[in-house]
């Protein structure tokens, strides 16, 4: 492991802002992670001990160099203000997710970092320009977004402001690689590329068992076993967890001003509401008791493809229009569902393999049986069946 002089710092040691620090460290640099929180600051200092005694156990690292890097980790409370990261080359914020309290830590940060300081905020779903916008310098912000967890996910979006500098852009993006992770280039627009290209995969399932064309467990086999995708839809938003997955659906559905492309579904509202969260409460879609019965899909093959190519045309359609709005480049958008959520392929690559002209009938009945614009096809996805060409990958 090489020394790498930058110095790092991580404002917030939860879940993100430790496997981020984790993952700095891991790479040679110095690190200063503070919260506000002491527990948290504990929690998150145990969490990356214990991660580095994990790979000692399988021989990645030897003990000398899980010690130092542990030494390398300086905590801070950030309560006493943003004082200990005076020192650092480039600073990533993991803290909640609230504008008002994002801005009021950017605007601390400026006051103590030096003019060169790179400053990165992990936000999942508030705009880099809100952040930016209240900064001296706001040519150095950008966003530098991380999946859960950071030190196993691949992916990380890089998202420029309107007003971030190429330096800046090229300086985090080039630190980020370095770190072995793989780099796409988002536009500042609601979720980024993976949020709202795989909006689709819960709301569409969603969408076909409010319908009642089908249940919930045949669904999942559906995606699973015809679609090829690790987890089906329900396991999935269970396993994630409602309060976050719906709270993100919402989230871009009223960024993007109601857009009923992205409407969420009040049967999982309804489960967040209830406070059946998913697995970690023990009950969500399903009922995760012991002994509780697993519901048993009905795999009718027919049945199945149908609900997995309405899912399916729903997910290349999105990837289609992030393309056409510019949001990422056909190829970033293929390595960010493959590397970001693990899909089985690039959805455009898949949307050839299946045929444009298919999906787009596909979006064409849903739209006769339910006008509202939510299937509105994307006009790169239409222009493709006119011209018949395949989609750019
Ligand atoms: N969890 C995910 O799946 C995920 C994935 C990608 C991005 N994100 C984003 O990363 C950020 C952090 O998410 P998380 O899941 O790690 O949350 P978390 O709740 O696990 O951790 C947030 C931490 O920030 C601390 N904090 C709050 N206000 C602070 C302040 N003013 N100064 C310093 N610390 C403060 C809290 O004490 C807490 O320890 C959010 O912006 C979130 O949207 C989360």
């Amino acid at each position: 492991m090489t020394m790498d002089p930058r110095v790092i710092g991580v404002v917030g040691a939860g879940a993100m802002g430790a496997g981020i620090a984790q993952v700095a460290l891991r790479h040679g640099h110095k690190v200063v992670m503070g919260d506000t929180n002491d527990v948290a600051i504990a929690r998150g200092r145990a969490a990356i001990e214990k991660a580095f005694q994990r790979e000692v156990e399988k021989q990645r690292m030897t003990d000398d160099q899980a010690a130092s890097a542990m030494a390398m980790l300086t905590l801070a409370d950030t309560s006493r203000g943003m004082d200990p990261f005076a020192g650092c080359q480039v600073v990533i914020e993991a803290i909640i997710e609230r504008l008002d309290i994002k801005q009021q830590s950017f605007r601390a940060l400026e006051d103590v970092v030096s003019d060169g300081t790179i400053l990165a905020t992990n936000t999942s779903s508030l705009s880099i320009a809100s952040i930016a916008g209240v900064c001296d310098r706001p040519e150095r912000v950008l966003g530098v977004h991380f999946f859960n967890p950071a030190p196993v996910m691949p992916l990380v979006e890089i998202v420029p402001g309107l007003r971030t500098s190429p330096a800046v852009v090229a300086e985090a993006r080039g630190l980020v690689d370095g770190w072995g992770k793989t780099t796409v280039a988002a536009a500042d627009t609601p979720g980024f590329i993976v949020n709202r290209i795989a909006r689709p995969f819960y709301s569409e399932a969603l969408r076909v068992y409010d319908d009642g064309e089908a249940d919930m467990a045949t669904i999942d086999w559906a995606m699973r076993e015809i679609g090829g995708f690790r987890m089906g839809p329900f396991e999935l938003m269970d396993f994630i967890g409602h309060d976050v997955n719906y709270l993100v659906t919402e989230s871009v559905w009223t960024a993007m001003y109601y857009d009923p492309r992205y409407k969420p579904s009040l049967t999982q509202k309804r489960l967040l509401e209830a406070g059946l969260l998913g697995r970690k409460s023990g009950r969500g879609f399903y009922d995760y008791a012991e002994g509780a019965a697993r519901e048993v899909p009905t795999t009718d093959r027919e049945a199945g493809e149908r609900i997995f190519h309405r899912v399916l045309a729903m997910l290349v359609n999105e990837a289609a229009d992030a393309v056409h709005l510019r949001i990422a480049s056909a190829p970033d958008v293929e390595l960010a569902m493959t590397r970001g959520v693990n899909y089985p392929r690039g959805l455009l690559q898949w949307g050839n393999a299946v045929g444009p002209e298919r999906l787009l009938g596909i979006l064409e009945a849903c739209h006769a049986a339910s006008p509202d614009g939510r299937y509105r096809p994307s006009p790169l996805l239409r222009r493709c069946v006119e011209r018949q060409t395949p989609l750019p990958t």
